[in-house]
């Protein structure tokens, strides 16, 4: 399996990561190091965006998780928080037909009820338009928090238990698992956060169990192709033993 040849034409993806997931921080703090607006980086970060998107698609990922705005992220000022919106607007109206051109999947997790109607329209166009391409699956966090995605999920569990449908003793991490929000993503393999913060922020922690996390030191903005590559590299040096022991052993 290791050693078999990609489906379709493109990079050999045998030994690299296939769900790559980013929290990507920092667009503050690049534009306040240059006397710009934090909205400049926020633009600036779009445009990382566009790059990385393209990069992950060269490098055999198949799956990409970006976390764009999360659920506590609410609690800043209302103008940031229309500056975001407005930049999700714009993506999703400028860069959904190159998408989809490139074969780019759209999903979005997080929640959607409380979201303006325009934004959700949108968030839908994106995924119906996109929904039969398979080279690449961008899966956009918008919204989101993990332990609202496990409560959620505990949520529906618990209102079938209520009804009768479903027996206590019959949930274990595999039924909680399959009533989150892309159930059939496999868990990221590479966690990578920009601008030197180590930590997840609500992002992901159910699926994080065994991911591999590499924290880089540069702002959002500044992150392009050459860096994604840094980080998988880095994720190449590591030895995943998921709780089991080393594949190879001296002894
Ligand atoms: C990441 O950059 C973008 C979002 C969280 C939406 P930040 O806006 O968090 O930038 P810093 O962390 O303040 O520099
Ligand atoms: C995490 O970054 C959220 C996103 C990247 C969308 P934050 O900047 O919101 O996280 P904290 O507040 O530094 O933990
Ligand atoms: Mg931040």
């Amino acid at each position: 399996m290791s050693n078999a040849a990609p489906a379709t034409e493109g990079p050999d993806r045998s030994d690299g990561p296939l769900h790559v997931a980013i929290i990507m921080d920092g667009n503050g703090r690049w534009a306040a190091a240059r006397g710009l607006p934090r909205a400049e980086g926020h633009r600036r970060g779009v445009e990382a965006l566009r790059r990385v998107v393209r990069a992950a698609s060269e490098l055999g990922i198949l799956h990409l998780t970006i976390f764009s705005f999360s659920a506590e992220n609410w609690s800043r000022p209302a103008s940031e928080i229309g500056d975001l919106f407005g930049l999700l607007r714009r993506f999703i109206r400028n860069d959904l037909a190159t998408l989809h051109r490139d074969g780019v999947r759209v999903r979005v997790i997080g929640e959607r009820a409380g979201l303006e109607p325009d934004i959700c329209a949108l968030l839908n166009e994106a995924e119906e338009l996109t929904r039969a391409n398979t080279r690449l699956n961008l899966i956009v966090a918008f919204n989101y928090g993990s332990r609202q995605e496990i409560a959620n999920a505990a949520q529906r569990l618990a209102r079938e238990v209520a009804e009768g449908r479903r027996d206590p003793s019959s949930i274990d991490a595999d039924a909680l698992g399959q009533y989150l929000d892309a159930p059939d993503i496999p868990d990221p393999d590479l966690i990578i956060r920009t601008s030197g913060e180590q930590r997840l922020s609500n992002f992901l922690m159910w699926q994080a169990a065994y991911s591999e996390l590499v924290f880089v030191p540069i702002h959002w903005p500044d992150f392009d192709k050459a860096a994604l590559e840094g980080a998988i590299a880095e994720y190449a040096r590591r030895e995943r033993r998921f709780g089991g022991l080393a594949a190879k052993t001296g002894s």
